[in-house]
């Protein structure tokens, strides 16, 4: 009995290696977003279809109201205990960030103990470097409310404790501010305080792909009209009665980060709104704060440029940009990824096109509001 099962145990373990061998990842949404609306659902999908691996979207709490109110230490300690009970991740694993979603991401590969190793991480229009403005109180329609913003009290307690974005934001011209307030993005990038384990973590990826989003469609004059009336009823119940002051960005780019250099890594400089410095220009590149300079020397970083608003991207640039860092380099021939690249693909230039993405990407509410008054 024992004997006639023997082999039978053998060949599937001998089989199993190669049948988990491909490496899985995980997708990190952005704010107002959730695993369980349709685009983030479909883009999940659709990477783990193109390069046939396994994608789980995580959740943080309930989603979309989390992802607004719940602050990045909470949210990166849940992603984190989530990624440490997921048996498919232990042989490591790749992430995938989505704008506010990639705090929660590289919280994840700089803070949380105990983890599997991330190996490539694809960060899509993640404010790495901080941001100027709250994520769609703006959506390159309206404002940039950097002096309101500071009236305001960014970095009081209260907004840090109760408006997750405030955690990245990074006004240049109130920096001592920042350093005392700001409760996740001064860690995260190691710039005060120093943990040599955050930049051990950070430099031990194998690829970091870092997405910037660079012009787009022009708004008109209607989506300007609609972005401003839901900007008053999402954002001004959170600031009160306060000023904002309305600033209006270039409709042709990304329309959410500011400055969109953030996603490279690029920011203001210290104590003034210009000139967007260069990452590679910045104190956290050339002091290697966190170990991007030694990623990048070591040919690991990848800036990619594409063409569109936030989050506006296409098939043809996912399948260019993305799908290659998440296919097992080890794996046979992918047909699916074959299959799928040789058919027609829309113009990222056509206008329904532009749609579709911006819908398949899971772009929050505020968005799909818009896209429906062309
Ligand atoms: C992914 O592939 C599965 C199985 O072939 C298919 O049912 C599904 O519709 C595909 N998903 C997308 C988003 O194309
Ligand atoms: C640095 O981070 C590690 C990992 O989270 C932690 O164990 C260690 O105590 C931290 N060191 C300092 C000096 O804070
Ligand atoms: C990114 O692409 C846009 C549009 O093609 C171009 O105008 C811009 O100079 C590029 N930026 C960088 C930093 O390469």
């Amino acid at each position: 009995m024992a004997l006639t099962s023997l082999p039978r145990f053998f060949i599937i373990f001998t089989l199993l290696p190669l049948i988990t061998h491909s490496i899985p990842f995980v997708v990190f949404h952005g704010v107002a977003d959730s695993c369980t609306k349709k685009g983030v659902k479909h883009f999940t999908e659709l990477l783990s279809n193109w390069s046939n691996t396994q994608g789980y979207c995580i959740e943080i709490g309930n989603g979309v109201w989390d992802s607004w109110f719940m602050p990045f230490s909470e949210q990166t300690e849940i992603a984190c205990e989530k990624v440490k009970s997921m048996s498919e991740l232990r042989q490591g694993y790749n992430i995938v960030g989505l704008s506010q979603g990639n705090m929660v991401g590289r919280g994840v590969l700089e803070f949380c103990d105990g983890a599997p190793p991330v190996k490539n991480f694809i960060s899509v229009a993640g404010p790495h470097a901080g941001e100027a403005s709250i994520p769609f109180c703006g959506t390159g329609v309206i404002c940039i409310i950097l002096d309101g913003l500071v009236k305001l009290a960014i970095y009081s307690k209260r907004l840090q404790e109760h408006l997750a974005p405030s955690n990245y934001i990074k006004i240049p011209t109130d920096l001592d501010g920042y350093r005392e307030g700001c409760t996740f993005l001064p860690k995260l990038n190691n710039e005060f305080e120093k943990n040599a384990t955050y930049k051990e973590r950070f430099s031990s990826l194998e690829k970091l792909v870092l997405i910037m989003f660079s012009g787009g469609k022009a708004f008109s004059q209607a989506e300007i009209v609609e972005s401003e009336s839901l900007y008053n009823f999402y954002c001004k119940p959170l600031f009160f009665s306060g000023t904002v002051l309305s600033r209006r960005t270039e409709g042709d780019d990304d329309s959410v980060l500011v400055p969109k250099e953030t996603s490279w890594f690029g920011y203001f400089p210290d104590g003034a709104w210009d000139p967007i410095l260069p990452a590679q220009e910045t104190r956290l590149y050339t002091e290697d704060w966190i170990g991007l300079r030694t990623l990048n020397e070591a040919g690991k970083v990848e800036f990619v440029n594409v063409t569109g608003g936030h989050l506006d991207i296409t098939d043809d640039d996912m399948k260019k940009y993305m799908v290659p860092y998440l296919v097992d380099e080890d794996a046979p021939e992918n047909p699916t990824l074959l299959e799928s690249n040789s058919r027609g693909q829309p113009s990222s230039t056509s206008s329904g096109a532009m749609g579709f993405v911006r819908k398949l990407i899971g772009q929050q509410d505020l968005q799909l509001n818009v896209i429906r008054h062309p």
